[in-house]
């Protein structure tokens, strides 16, 4: 059902010793360059690269300069050795050696910097068969399993919709990461993970939205989970109404293709002793947002299938949770609406009763996101019984125009959760921003006529997103709760490092990370 990662995997051994180099389907060798100590040096080999200079009888330091690459991080250089003169050798087949070197600039070997090479890596070595790697040779854990992560990463490529040949380039058949000493297999388990998680997200996100529609991703939610054996509940617009979901029905009320409602439980025995927490990830589901009467411009539509990138994150999430063993109990929710014009669409004026019974005047269609999530907030918080709340949601322009196209925002009600947040940012390489929920804005959400307005009435001028934050904090009933706005981070106008062009897949492996690091 998900799509297959391409393969890594470790081998014992250097290059000297290394018994498969010779065989016919190994197609490069990968050493490591690394900045230069001194200003009048080359860039240096690295951990493994020694035995290939020596293995090859060439200066890589004196190549890699040639090739123009200074050691950087993302720097990546393929050079195809002539073969030796027959007899250069008696004691090694050094004609059978792979005679391609991708010379890799892994920088200072930090987190971040071998990520990067591993992305780039990934993209060196496209079309080839069997690439053996030391580039990672005597690296920590954490590093060896960023540079999977980084090149598994980027060797994504978005599912094509056309029957006419694929023209790109397959990743490598197989990349070798070998190690002296270390068995690379733990790191690699966590980097697969991590991939498949944002490659599912992707996936899903990037789906066009004659495709993608609620009851679609409600139908993909469920095959993913039982194949997962995690329960799932689809909630249909006859039990939203029963049950009182008046954004999610208002929302999707505009669309001939009716809204969901999807729970999916990762609900593990807990382990003796251990107190697990609940989580509860709601994402953000419009499977395409037109604005609704409040009619988007052209221009910002088109993007919009990727509305629903938070869903795709949150399920991922849930499912990345159970494949990793995590001892919390993890529940994704996730309101899934098309946001579109028609006969039955909201309008701007009327008075919306949520989930709850908390009233909201609507005063443009095009803030639907935080009516859909608001119903699924106040559902987790009074069913439930979440330890912490998250959100993940495209939600606001807003947070793109402040922070720009990397950074997600941050808002939390709990400093030490948004220092969890943080420190998984920090580790995965998805940055975040805190940002401030002003409470002198609280003002601008009030209305004449209901308990709440959806956007500011007098607004603040500006801050879009720290008012989206505010209104969705009115339905977390003091749980602590982090809040994560992706409309910047979510789709990406070019590829850079391990991040792709088109859905990213944001949010994912940082949330996977948080998990790991709160407490039980
Ligand atoms: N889905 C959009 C937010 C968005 C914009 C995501 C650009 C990705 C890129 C959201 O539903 C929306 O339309 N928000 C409005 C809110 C406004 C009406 C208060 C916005 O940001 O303009
Ligand atoms: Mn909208
Ligand atoms: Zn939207």
């Amino acid at each position: 059902m998900a799509r297959d990662l391409p393969e890594v995997v470790g081998a014992l051994g250097d290059l000297p010793g290394c018994t498969f180099l010779t065989d016919d389907d190994v197609s490069a060798v990968v050493v490591a360059v690394a900045p230069a100590p001194e200003a009048d040096e080359g860039p240096q080999p690295r951990a493994g690269t020694v035995d290939a200079s020596a293995l090859y009888h060439v200066d890589l330091s004196e190549m890699a300069e040639r090739q123009g690459l200074e050691g950087r991080a993302g720097e990546a250089a393929v050079v195809d050795l002539p073969r030796p003169h027959r007899g250069a050798s008696e004691s090694f087949p050094w004609s059978e050696l792979p005679r391609r070197i991708v010379l890799l600039g892994i920088g200072d070997g930090t987190t971040t910097d071998l990520r990067r090479a591993g992305a780039a890596l990934a993209r060196r070595t496209a079309g080839l068969e069997r690439v053996v790697s030391v580039a990672t040779a005597g690296a920590s854990d954490g590093g060896v399993r960023a540079f999977a992560e980084g090149y598994l990463l980027a060797a994504y490529r978005p599912e094509r919709w056309s029957s006419a040949p694929d023209q790109r380039p397959a990743p490598a058949e197989q990349l070798v990461l070998l190690d002296p000493a270390a068995d690379v297999e733990p790191a690699l388990v966590l980097a697969r993970r991590a991939a498949r998680a944002t490659w599912l997200a992707r996936d899903l996100t990037a789906t066009p939205s004659d495709v993608k529609y609620p009851a679609w991703l409600a139908e993909r939610a469920v095959a993913l989970a039982a194949e997962a054996g995690l329960d799932a509940r689809v909630l249909g617009p006859r039990e939203l109404e029963a049950q009182g979901f008046g954004g999610i029905l208002a929302v999707g009320g505009g669309s001939s293709r009716p809204p969901r409602l999807v729970v999916v439980s990762h609900d593990p025995v807990p382990a003796e002793g251990a107190v697990a927490r609940h989580v509860v990830v709601v994402g953000k589901g419009i499977t395409y947002d037109t604005g609704g009467l409040s009619l988007k411009p052209r221009a910002s539509m088109a993007p919009m299938k990727t509305d629903m990138a938070g869903a795709a994150v949150a399920l991922a999430v849930v499912l990345g949770a159970a494949d990793a063993g995590s001892p919390h109990r993890v529940t994704a929710v996730l309101p899934l609406a098309e946001n579109h014009l028609g006969a039955a669409s909201y309008r701007p004026g009327d008075v919306l009763r949520l989930h709850g019974g908390t009233t909201v005047e609507v005063a443009n269609t095009d803030a639907e996101g935080r009516l859909v999530l608001a119903d699924a907030l106040d559902l987790a918080v009074r069913e439930l019984a979440p330890d912490v709340l998250v959100d993940v949601a495209t939600l606001t322009g807003a947070a793109a125009v402040g922070l720009g196209r990397f950074h997600a925002a941050l808002y939390a009600t709990d400093d030490t959760l948004a220092g969890v947040v943080e420190q998984a940012a920090a580790r995965t390489g998805e940055p975040v921003w805190r940002m401030p929920l002003v409470a002198d804005y609280e003002d601008a959400l009030r209305s004449d006529v209901a308990a709440l307005r959806n956007v500011p009435a007098h607004p603040p001028g500006g801050a879009g997103s720290v008012t989206a934050a505010l209104f969705l904090r009115a339905f977390t009933g003091g749980v602590p709760w982090v809040h994560l706005d992706v409309a910047g981070p979510a789709r990406a106008t070019g590829s850079r490092h391990e991040v792709v062009e088109g859905a990213t897949g944001f949010g994912a492996r940082l949330l996977l990370e948080a998990l790991d690091l709160l407490e039980p």
